[in-house]
């Protein structure tokens, strides 16, 4: 990593008043430095205002590192385009769990003690049926992942390191199960159970493509798309659904309940609802053509339009991920030998928007949202479902995090100040006095 020309600096001092305070600056393996603000309070009686966390780091971690300057993503210290060409998902999973890349025997049990959990208890296939047909799958998701916190009462005891870990192994296995659930009760069709001979990722395949009535053979270049499509998604820093699952954490929630925050936070346009909003984008734009009005209208400061898929907080260069997935979109539409009229609308849209100043003057690239939404459609899913192929993949990074904080004995409960812009005190009057 580049040095910092400030790498001498280790306190940082605030003039209030006339008054000078210091600060202590931490220095993380990489990455700026960071100003521990935690004592301003105290001794100022001052508050930071940050409301979006521009500049507020809200936790310390070893899992997840991102340089958004040079297009950099690596998890405990793997970059992203390693882990997606040589590895496989429940690797990466591994690796975010435990902090290393696991020896062949570790791999194997991990593997086998995730698939083990696949199956979800029988009671929770009726919990569907009380939910509308035409739901959304991620409301389905909310609601059946937030009900697991009612069938695990042993992982309650979120004091012990082994319930943190089988609360967390159960998460990663039936995930899978309850997105394919999801998406076979908005079809009428029967839910099909987890296959453990299969791996992970073509079991999620297999739950959601087979029917019981005819052979499904699962397609090897299809499953190993998907399973790099997960590696993708599983892990992106304090991003604001990891940051939710943290602050539901931080009182000593139940795990499950806790993901269910996360997945409601993801849905979000703004967040893994980009998907499926990608979508819809490239479908109302038409046309190839009509690419130069729709750029025109994402510039108009007068137009509240956005090209989704497009730009991010951290990442101010290409999103690596983004790149990986353009590949992925390619391989899978090579294997299906089918054409998307909107990838085309797509590459379009990103040649005209890179070329034009004001993406490049506010530094906004194509974000992982922008091809995945075209390869999740190519693989044979519906845009509604997109967002759920997100979240049972964030749920290793969310997990991963929800452990450290967990285990880390400074932690916690998430307390955020405001800055009160409301009335002062009033006086009551009685309703029988008001005008
Ligand atoms: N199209 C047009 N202008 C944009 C876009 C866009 N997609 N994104 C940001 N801008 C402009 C924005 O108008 C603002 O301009 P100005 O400084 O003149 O007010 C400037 O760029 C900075 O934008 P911001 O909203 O302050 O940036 P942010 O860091 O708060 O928001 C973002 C990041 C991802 C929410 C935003 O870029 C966005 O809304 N993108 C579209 C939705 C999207 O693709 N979301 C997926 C995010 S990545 C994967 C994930 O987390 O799920």
């Amino acid at each position: 990593m580049a040095s910092d020309s400030r790498a001498d600096l280790k306190t940082g001092t605030l003039t209030l008043d006339g008054k000078t305070y210091s600060f202590p600056i931490r220095w993380g393996t990489s990455g700026p430095p960071v100003m521990d603000v935690g004592k301003l309070y105290g001794t100022t009686r001052i508050f930071t205002y940050d409301p979006g966390f521009s500049s507020t780091a809200s936790a310390e971690s070893k899992i997840t590192y991102i340089d958004g300057d040079n297009g950099v993503l690596l998890h405990r210290g793997y970059a992203i385009e390693d882990l997606v060409a040589h590895g496989d998902f429940l690797e990466t999973c591994y690796l975010l769990f435990y902090g290393s890349l696991p020896t062949p025997a570790q791999k194997a049990d991990f593997d086998n003690r995730v698939t083990r959990h696949t199956m979800v208890h029988e009671q929770m296939a009726r919990l569907y049926h009380g939910i509308r047909r035409d739901a959304h799958p991620m409301a389905v998701m909310v609601g059946v992942v937030g009900a697991l916190s009612a069938f695990y009462h042993d992982s309650i005891d979120i004091s012990d390191p082994h319930q943190r870990m089988v609360a967390s192994m159960r998460m990663i296995a039936k995930l899978p199960t309850i997105a394919a659930m999801a998406y076979k009760y908005s079809r009428g069709e029967p839910f099909v159970y987890p296959k453990n001979d299969l791996p992970y990722a073509a079991n999620f395949l297999h739950m959601c493509f087979s029917v019981p009535f005819e052979e499904y053979r699962v397609n090897p270049v299809l499953a190993r798309a998907m399973d790099q499509i997960f590696i993708l998604h599983a892990d992106n820093e304090q991003g604001a659904s990891t940051s939710t699952v943290r602050l539901a954490g931080s009182s000593g929630a139940n795990p499950f309940a806790c993901i269910a925050a996360g997945i409601a936070c993801l849905w979000g346009p703004a967040h893994g609802g980009a998907h499926e909003a990608v979508i819809k984008q490239l479908a109302q734009i038409e046309t190839k053509k009509r690419v130069p009005e729709f750029v025109a209208r994402a510039k108009d400061p007068e137009d509240s339009f956005r090209l989704m898929g497009f730009g991010h907080r951290v990442y101010k260069a290409y999103d690596p991920r983004a790149k990986l997935m353009r590949q992925i979109c390619h391989d899978v539409l090579k294997e299906t030998r089918a054409d998307d009229p909107l990838l085309e609308i797509a590459e379009e849209l990103e040649r005209v928007a890179l070329a034009d100043e004001y993406f490049i003057e506010k530094r906004l690239y194509p974000n992982l949202d922008f091809y995945a939404g075209l390869t999740l459609r190519a693989m044979g899913f519906p845009p509604s479902l997109f967002t759920a192929v997100f979240a049972l993949a964030r749920t290793a990074g969310w997990i991963a995090h929800w452990m450290e904080m967990i285990a880390d004995p400074h932690q916690k409960i998430g307390r955020p100040r405001q800055l009160y812009t409301g009335y002062a005190r009033r006086e009551y009057v009685p309703i029988g006095r008001r005008d």
